[in-house]
C-alpha cells in the first residue's frame, strides 16, 4: 500500500482546458503524480445546466475516487462554478476548484477597481467571480462577458488564426471600453489563446490566469494536510507519474497533451465516465 501523501492528485476538465492547470501543477510540484481526466465526449459543459454539469461531475469524482487520489482539482471554472459548492459538501477527500485563487489575484492586481471576467455562459451566467471579488474587495466593478466560441476554437486548434482574432476583438471590444485594467481568464481553455487575448487588449491590460495561483493553492492545501509527495519521481517516468483518461478521442486528446505539456509522451485511456 502506497502512503497516502505519494498517491496521485486528481485533475478535470470538460476537456482539455484543464491541462493549462495540470501544467502549472507539474511545474510548481514535479513530485507529484497526476490522475487526469477530460470528458471530451461530453465537452462543452459552459452551455448545459447546472444539473447536468453537476451530474457530470460527480461521475468523474467518482471515477478519480476510484483512482485512489489523495485530492481532487476542478480544474475547470463551470464546473467550480455549478458543481464544487455541493461536491465539497461530500467529497472525502480535499477538493479545491479555480475559481476563489483567480478572484484573489484580479482584487489584488486592478488599480482602478475595474475587472473584467471573461468565462462560459455557465460561469458568467453564474454571477461566481461578482460573489467571490465582492468578498475580497468590496465595491469593486466586475464586469463579465460570456465567450461561447473561444471553447470550439480552442479544441479545434485555432490558437492563432484570424477567424480567433476577429471573435476576440467582438467579445472584448465592450470591455475595454469600459475602461477595465484587468481581465480574468476564467476559463481554463483561454491560456491557449492568451496571445491573441493580449494582443487586443493590449499592454495595460493584466492578465489573470487562474491556473497559476490553483496551484499554489493546492500546494498550500497538501502542506497543511500533510499530502506533500516526497518522493523523487524515477528516470523517465513522466508516463507512470502522469496518467491521463477521457471519455473519447483518446488519440486526438494525446497529440493536444503532448503540444501542451512537454514531459515526454504521455498516452491516454478512454473509459465509460456514465458507469461511475
Ligand atoms: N474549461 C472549462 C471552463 O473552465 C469549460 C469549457 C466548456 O466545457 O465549456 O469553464
Amino acid at each position: 500500500m502506497s502512503k497516502r501523501e505519494e498517491l496521485p492528485v486528481g485533475v478535470f476538465d470538460s476537456g482539455i482546458g484543464g491541462l493549462t492547470v495540470a501544467r502549472e501543477i507539474m511545474r510548481q510540484m514535479p513530485r507529484e503524480k497526476i490522475v487526469y481526466f477530460g470528458d471530451t465526449a461530453r465537452v462543452p459543459y459552459g452551455n448545459k445546466s447546472r444539473d447536468t454539469v453537476l451530474s457530470y461531475s460527480e461521475q468523474i469524482v467518482r471515477f478519480l475516487l476510484s483512482q485512489d487520489v489523495k485530492a481532487i482539482v476542478v480544474a475547470c471554472n463551470t464546473a467550480s462554478a455549478y458543481a464544487l459548492p455541493e461536491i465539497v459538501k461530500h467529497c472525502p477527500v480535499p477538493i479545491i476548484g479555480v475559481v476563489e485563487p483567480g478572484a484573489v489575484t484580479a482584487a489584488r492586481a486592478t488599480r482602478v477597481g475595474k475587472i473584467g471576467v471573461i468565462g462560459t455562459k455557465a460561469t458568467i451566467s453564474s454571477g461566481i467571480y461578482d460573489q467571490c471579488i465582492e468578498r475580497i474587495r468590496p465595491g469593486t466593478r466586475v464586469l463579465g462577458q460570456a465567450c461561447p466560441l473561444f471553447v470550439p476554437l480552442v479544441e479545434e486548434g485555432l490558437w492563432e488564426d484570424p477567424v480567433t482574432d476577429e471573435i476576440a476583438r467582438r467579445y472584448l471590444l465592450e470591455l475595454m471600453n469600459e475602461g477595465i485594467d484587468t481581465l480574468i481568464l476564467g476559463c481554463t481553455h483561454y491560456p491557449l489563446i492568451r496571445k491573441t487575448i493580449g494582443r487586443i487588449v493590449g499592454p495595460s491590460v493584466q492578465l489573470v490566469n487562474p491556473a497559476y495561483e490553483t496551484a499554489i493553492e493546492l500546494r498550500d492545501l497538501l502542506q497543511r494536510e500533510n499530502l506533500l509527495a516526497s518522493e523523487a519521481p524515477g528516470l523517465g517516468s513522466a508516463e507512470s507519474q502522469y496518467r491521463f483518461y477521457v471519455s473519447d478521442m483518446a488519440d486526438q486528446f494525446r497529440a493536444f497533451a503532448n503540444s501542451i505539456i512537454k514531459y515526454g509522451i504521455l498516452s491516454a485511456k478512454t473509459i465509460r465516465i456514465d458507469q461511475y
